[in-house]
């Protein structure tokens, strides 16, 4: 049988297609628009990614015999809100993690109704990009759209919504609502009431791994595949990425490079951060995990080659980054480019480059974003260490993980281990693997896990450089206080 592996990211939907033993058979990729309508905010229309899913996974399937297609599975981008009228309408463009918008209900959360008693609800505290505190703004901004909301949708869910008719979500998604009781995987009577919800507008909730359904009738035609296809609940894109690196039940991490940077610690067991630095979250397997996040990773380098250099050759660029110029950099990048969740939760925290002299080079800029980049994951990874967190090595996934200097970097800048999987593909693989399990290939994630992902390389820390990037970060922790009272005033 085979397996559609869907990653439904910020930039583009990644499409792929899966044999019964793990190995891809097509991949297919489609971009869709992303519109920052003010600064710091950041929208998509769910009709752009339908349109993309749709037309991606015809073009994924010409060439097989789609008879063989057994289920998909999906993990998306997370937190997005997608609101639905009573007829399933789209009500206003999807308002997306990296919506830096709702600071003002961000600090009712907090600090009025109190961080203590959010935490106690969902296990979190409130994050600009979460989901309930943008409910709070469209009630407050967009009352009549608000007052027409039936339900409220991640976005994979509304893919999966439109595909089986379910309106489903999935615990490790769900956790990053600030709605949910992560501990117990059940909806928080307080959050909804705090947000003016009632139960009913919200999607069931399944274990990423289970069947949702499968293809109605009109998308098993526009799909050209059996209505027998079984959809699964599918993941958070994060939680989708870890399962497909293997980073599954106790102490696994995995390091995820792409628009956004994370630090994920799985765990078979529920626990929280205590200052609320770290995310505490379902995972796809049945457990647990904990995750830093931060808005702008790959997108720093994406934004410095595309938009300030204007070239595509990122190699190119990357080559005049020279071995001996490792960890010896004067120039520092804070990536605060769409403001910071993990672990500064600063909605004005701005991009900075500082340390410049006259002989500072082009190619000193370009290792500045990314050891910034390093620097910033490190932050999480030290919030991790405090809490007596283990992390003796990690997976690394992402487009940024593709880049060997960008890999030498992380691994000297967290002095760890760095393993990359011999299928890495992001989220789109652990979609698969969902799908491999709802559909009774394996019996657990687990399982799936431990028949298919393999290490296919490491990258070694070197004793010299992790000292001097040490250093560096030791710089690197002093730049954000010093500048941080002066970001508002820079409006
Ligand atoms: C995680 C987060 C991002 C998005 C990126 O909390 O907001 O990693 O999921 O797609």
């Amino acid at each position: 049988m085979l397996y559609i592996g869907i990653d439904l990211g910020t930039s583009a939907v990644k499409l792929l297609l899966m044999d019964e033993e793990g190995q891809i058979q097509n991949i297919v990729s489609r971009e869709y628009p992303l519109s920052f309508p003010k600064p710091g905010w950041s929208e998509q229309n769910p009709a752009d990614w339908l349109e993309a899913v749709v037309t991606g996974i015809r073009e994924l399937t010409a060439d097989c015999d789609k008879t063989r297609i057994a289920a998909i599975g999906c993990g998306g981008q997370m937190h997005g809100l997608v609101a639905l009228d009573g007829e399933d309408r789209v009500l206003r463009p999807a308002i997306l993690w990296n919506d830096g918008r709702t600071a003002q209900e961000v600090d009712y959360l907090n600090k009025i109704v109190g961080r203590e008693k959010i935490s106690r609800y969902t296990a979190n505290i409130a994050f600009a990009g979460f989901t309930a505190p943008k409910l709070l703004w469209m009630r407050k901004n967009e009352p009549e759209l608000f007052a027409r909301i039936d339900k409220v949708m991640l976005p994979k869910d509304y893919i999966n919504y439109c595909l089986t008719g379910v309106h489903c979500t999935d615990v490790s998604d769900a956790s990053g609502m600030l709605l949910f009781d992560v501990e117990h995987k059940c909806w928080s009577p307080e959050m909804l009431e705090l947000c003016g919800l009632r139960e009913s507008q919200m999607a069931k909730a399944f274990e990423s791994y289970e069947a949702v359904g499968t293809l109605k009738p009109d998308m098993a035609r526009a799909l050209g595949l059996a209505e027998t296809t079984v959809v699964c609940a599918g993941a958070g894109d994060n939680a989708a990425a870890a399962v497909g690196t293997g980073t599954v039940g106790d102490g696994g991490c995995n390091i995820s490079l792409g628009t956004s940077g994370t630090i994920f610690i799985s765990s078979k067991t529920f626990g929280v951060d205590p200052n609320n630095a770290l995310h505490s979250f379902a995972h796809a397997d049945g457990g647990y995990h904990l995750m830093g996040c931060m808005l702008s990773a790959a997108s720093c380098n994406k934004w410095w080659m595309e938009d300030i250099l204007k070239t595509p050759d990122y190699a190119g660029e990357q080559a005049a980054i020279t071995p001996e110029k490792l960890g010896r950099n004067r120039v520092f990048f804070l990536p605060y480019l769409m403001g910071e969740r993990s672990p500064i939760n600063d909605t004005g925290a701005r991009g900075c480059l500082i340390g410049m002299t006259m002989d500072t080079t082009r190619a000193d800029l370009l290792q500045a974003v990314l050891e910034g980049v390093a620097f910033a994951i490190r932050d999480s990874f030290e919030v991790a260490r405090s809490l007596g967190v283990e992390i003796p090595r990690s997976n690394i996934c992402g487009g940024g993980s593709k880049s060997g200097l960008w890999r030498t970097i992380m691994a000297n800048v967290l002095g760890i281990p760095l393993d990359i999987v011999a299928t890495e593909q992001g989220p789109g693989y652990g979609g698969a693997m969902l799908a491999m399990v709802a559909a009774g290939r394996f019996p657990s994630v687990q399982a799936a896990a431990d028949a298919l992902v393999r290490v296919a390389g490491t990258v070694e820390p070197e004793a010299k450089l992790t000292a001097l990037y040490e250093e560096r970060y030791r710089q690197f922790q002093k730049i954000y206080p010093a500048c941080k009272a002066l970001f508002p005033q820079l409006l």
